[in-house]
C-alpha cells in the first residue's frame, strides 16, 4: 500500500484503558458492516485523537489492516505527538493537488497513517473536493478498517463533512467537561447532516465511577 514506513512511538496503555478500548472494538466490530469511522466531539481536548488512535492500533491488533486518518487539518498534534518527525506530505496536499503518495506504513502491524500535512486555515472546501471522496472510495477496497480523527464539531462543520465518507460517527465526551446543550447540539448537526451516530465513548471517567460508567458506555477512563 505505501513504500514508506514511520514509526510511531506509542505509549503503553494502562490495564483499563486497554480492556475499554477493546470493548470498543467488540461493540463496533459486532455492530454490522461498520468499516469507516469518524471520530469527534463538541470541543478541543476531549480525547478524539487519542480515542481514535487506540482504536485503529486495537483493530490493527487483531490483523485487520487499519488506516487511521488524521482529518484535523487546522490544528494536527498526532504526528507530533507520536514522535513522526519528518515532514511528510498528508491529507492537505493529497487534497490540494501537490502529493499522491500519502499512506504510511508504521512500525505496527496492519496500521498504516495518514498524516494531515500541512495545516491549513479552512479545509472545508478541500474536504468536500471530489479528491477527498475518491482517496477514500479506494480506501474502502484495500483496507479492513478507516478511522477518521476530525476537528471539534462545536463551531466548524469539518467533522459532518468527514462523517459523510464514513459509515458513522463515535462521539467522544470528556466526563465533566462540556455541557449537555452542546453535546445534544452536536448530536442533533450529525443528525441533521444525515450521519449516523455509532455510540458515544466517554472519557476521563475517574477510577470510583469506572463501574457504573463500564457497564453503560464504552468506557475509557482515568486510572
Ligand atoms: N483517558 C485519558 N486519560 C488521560 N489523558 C487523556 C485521556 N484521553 C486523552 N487524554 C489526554 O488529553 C489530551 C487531549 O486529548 P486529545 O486526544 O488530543 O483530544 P482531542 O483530539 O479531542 O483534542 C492529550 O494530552 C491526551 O493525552
Ligand atoms: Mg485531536
Amino acid at each position: 500500500m505505501s513504500e514508506n514506513k514511520i514509526s510511531l512511538k506509542a505509549k503503553k496503555l494502562e490495564f483499563g484503558v486497554d480492556e475499554a478500548i477493546k470493548s470498543l472494538r467488540t461493540n463496533l466490530l459486532y455492530s454490522g458492516n461498520l468499516h469507516a469511522i469518524a471520530v469527534t466531539s463538541t470541543t478541543a481536548g476531549e480525547g478524539k485523537s487519542t480515542i481514535a488512535f487506540e482504536l485503529a492500533r486495537s483493530f490493527a491488533d487483531l490483523g485487520k489492516r487499519t488506516v487511521l486518518i488524521d482529518c484535523d487539518l487546522r490544528k494536527s498534534m498526532i504526528a507530533n505527538r507520536y514522535g513522526v518527525s519528518e515532514r511528510l506530505p498528508g491529507l492537505s496536499e493529497l487534497l490540494s493537488g501537490q502529493a499522491q503518495k500519502i499512506i504510511f506504513e508504521t512500525n505496527i502491524d496492519n496500521l498504516y497513517m495518514v498524516l494531515s500535512g500541512k495545516n491549513v486555515p479552512n479545509p472545508q472546501a478541500l474536504l468536500t473536493g471530489e479528491r477527498f471522496n475518491s482517496f477514500v472510495d479506494a480506501l474502502k477496497k484495500s483496507c479492513d478498517y478507516i478511522i477518521f480523527d476530525t476537528p471539534p464539531l462545536g463551531g466548524m462543520a469539518d467533522a459532518l463533512i468527514v462523517g459523510k465518507q464514513t459509515d458513522g460517527t463515535l462521539i467522544v465526551i470528556r466526563n465533566d467537561y462540556v455541557k449537555k446543550a452542546m453535546v445534544r447540539n452536536v448530536k442533533r448537526q450529525i443528525q441533521q447532516s444525515g450521519g449516523k451516530i455509532l455510540g458515544v465513548v466517554l472519557n476521563r471517567v475517574k477510577k470510583n465511577q469506572k463501574d457504573y460508567y463500564y457497564k453503560k458506555n464504552y468506557g475509557y477512563y482515568d486510572k
